[in-house]
């Protein structure tokens, strides 16, 4: 049996990122394995003023966004049942979104260098062992979004989308980070299948 993992899944809004979470953590515990599913942002006060941006009721700058998801992410690493303690129990920890949708969406709207930094040069921010980012255009994201039937948030747009896709594949380009890109059009079982071959290769 492998280390504990720590595996991130990514995709613009709409992608299918919590089925496939779901769906590997199955896969995961099948195979005798402790999965931890995680998500940001997370439920603490920062999350909290995260909620209220996102929801539109509490406007905020994209650089205060940028430092405000940074701060609830070193949080979500060192905090009760985060990241750090949770790898050092033997969980494998799964976790919806992480600093590359702050590379993607705060980077495309302030500085993207600074943002960069902020989370790749933070000694609190641990570096993934797998990204997988969940590929679908936005207009089947958006789609479906549409059929959910909740309340759509300020990034949920098609133009906003697209440059956030296109900025996802940049920063997969800059960086040294082992990703998955993989295709999430089809149905959930032949996604979950792609995502597992990614993962077969770390156990
Ligand atoms: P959420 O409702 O969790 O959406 P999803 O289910 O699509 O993940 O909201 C997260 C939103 O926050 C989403 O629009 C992406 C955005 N976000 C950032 O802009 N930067 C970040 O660093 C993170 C983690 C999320």
């Amino acid at each position: 049996m492998s280390r504990p993992l720590f595996i991130v899944f990514e995709g613009i809004d709409g992608s299918g990122k919590s089925t496939q979470l779901k769906l590997l953590c199955e896969r995961l515990a099948a195979n005798g394995r402790k999965p931890h599913p995680t998500a940001e942002p997370t439920d603490s006060t920062t999350g909290k003023m995260l909620r209220a941006a996102l929801s539109g009721s509490d406007p905020r700058t994209a650089a205060e966004m940028a430092a405000l998801f940074t701060l609830d992410r070193i949080h979500h690493n060192k905090c009760e049942n985060g990241i750090e303690k949770s790898l050092d129990a033997g969980f494998d920890v799964i976790s919806d979104r992480y600093y590359y949708s702050s590379l993607a969406y705060q980077g495309s709207l302030t500085d993207y260098e600074w943002v960069r930094r902020m989370n790749c040069d933070c000694p609190e921010i641990k570096r993934p062992d797998l990204c997988i980012f969940l590929d679908m255009s936005p207009k089947a994201a958006l789609a479906r979004i549409g059929s959910r039937g909740e309340a759509t948030e300020i990034y949920e747009e098609e133009e906003t989308l697209t440059l956030f896709r296109a900025t996802f594949m940049r920063v997969f380009h800059s960086l040294t980070d082992n990703i998955a890109i993989i295709d999430a059009e089809g149905t959930p079982e032949e996604v979950s299948d792609r995502v597992w071959d990614a993962v077969k290769t770390l156990l």
